[in-house]
Formats: structure tokens, sequence, C-alpha cells
């Protein structure tokens, strides 16, 4: 059976093979830019994960911290360092490795260190659209309802886990 390889943080000079994964996987309208990647990595780098396979990085989740307890356009756009909630941004894996469980992988593996890392941390968020619910079900998150955010041409729905 292949490895699913390791998770770690990326590092600086890794965010850009990120950003090739985000641009093959979101449609234009809903991809981060490499600038907003690279902001979130500088700002907010233990929540920026790959998953590696022999050194090449195959999937990645990022996310920012926020004041409030959802996901917001605000939260999308800036990291605040004191917030209790976390908002996870992105979550891609190359075509080529799709269906292999990476992105529960890296899903299950957030929610294993967030509460350990950031004891302060009250809740782990995201929005998703309709057919990618069950991934998130399936990694623990429950769906909320629509979320109030509105970009690309489908709606968004809200899903969280809360820590206790
Ligand atoms: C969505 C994405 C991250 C899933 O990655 P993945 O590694 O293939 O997902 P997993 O193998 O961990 O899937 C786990 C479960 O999630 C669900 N799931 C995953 N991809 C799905 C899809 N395209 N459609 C419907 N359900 C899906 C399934 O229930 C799956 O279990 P199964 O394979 O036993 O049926 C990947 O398709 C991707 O990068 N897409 C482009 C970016 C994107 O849309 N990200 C999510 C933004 S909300």
């Amino acid at each position: 059976m292949q490895t699913k390889g390791e998770i770690h943080t990326l590092a600086r000079g890794e965010v850009a093979a990120a950003w090739a994964l985000e641009v093959a996987g979101y449609p234009a309208e809903e991809a981060a830019s490499l600038e907003t990647l690279e902001y979130r990595q500088r700002e907010a780098g233990e929540l920026f994960l790959g998953n590696f396979i022999n050194g090449k990085l195959i999937g990645f989740i990022c996310g920012t911290r926020s004041v409030v307890d959802h996901l917001t356009a605000r939260s999308i756009e800036v990291h605040e360092p004191t917030g209790t909630t976390v908002c996870i941004h992105s979550l891609c894996v190359d075509p080529v490795q799709r269906r292999h469980g990476i992105a529960l992988r890296l899903l299950r593996h957030l929610v294993e260190t967030v509460p350990r890392a950031h004891p302060t941390v009250r809740r782990i968020c995201l929005i998703s659209h309709q057919h990618l619910l069950p991934l998130y079900t399936k990694a623990g998150f429950t769906v909320l309802g629509p979320s109030s955010v509105t970009y690309g041409p489908d709606p968004w729905y809200e899903c969280a886990i809360d820590l206790s």
C-alpha cells in the first residue's frame, strides 16, 4: 500500500507549491492569490499544514484565527492572533492523489493538534459547498446552515467543531 506521507507546517519557500495546487483545485473566482497564501503562512504558519510524499507537497490545509465565532469575509483577509476561532480557508489535494483520504487526514490532523497547541481556541470552522459536506461531517464537523459569506456563484454552508 502506498504511504500517505508526512504532515508538517510549510516553510515560506513551499508556499508557491501550495498555490499551484490552489489554482489547479479551485475555480478562478474562489482561488486565493499567492500573496494571500504567503500572508497566511507568514502570520499564521502554525495553521498552514502540508501533506508531503517524498518531499513533494500533495495536499495542504490553511487557516487563520478570528475574534468572531464564525467564518466571515474579514476572516478570509485578516489573521487575528488572539482570536478564539480557527477559520479554515483552503483545503486542496493534488488531482492525481484524490479520493485516497488525504483531505480527511489533513482535517483530522488539524482538529487533533489545534486544541493542544492553541488551548485558547474554542472553535474550528469553515465554509463548504453542499456536495462536499460529507467530507467535513466525516472529519467531525457539524453543518450549521447557510453561511453569510457570498463569493463565487454557488452558496456556502458553515461547518464547525466546538472544542471543550
Ligand atoms: C475536496 C478535496 C480537498 C477532497 O480531497 P480528497 O483527498 O480527495 O478527499 P478524501 O479522499 O479525504 O475524501 C474523504 C471523503 O470526502 C468526501 N469527498 C471527497 N471528495 C469528494 C467529492 N469531489 N465529491 C463528493 N464527496 C467527496 C467523500 O465522502 C470521501 O470519502 P470516500 O472517498 O470514501 O467516498 C479535493 O477534491 C480538492 O482539492 N478539491 C479542490 C479544492 C476544493 O474544492 N476544496 C474544498 C473547498 S470547501
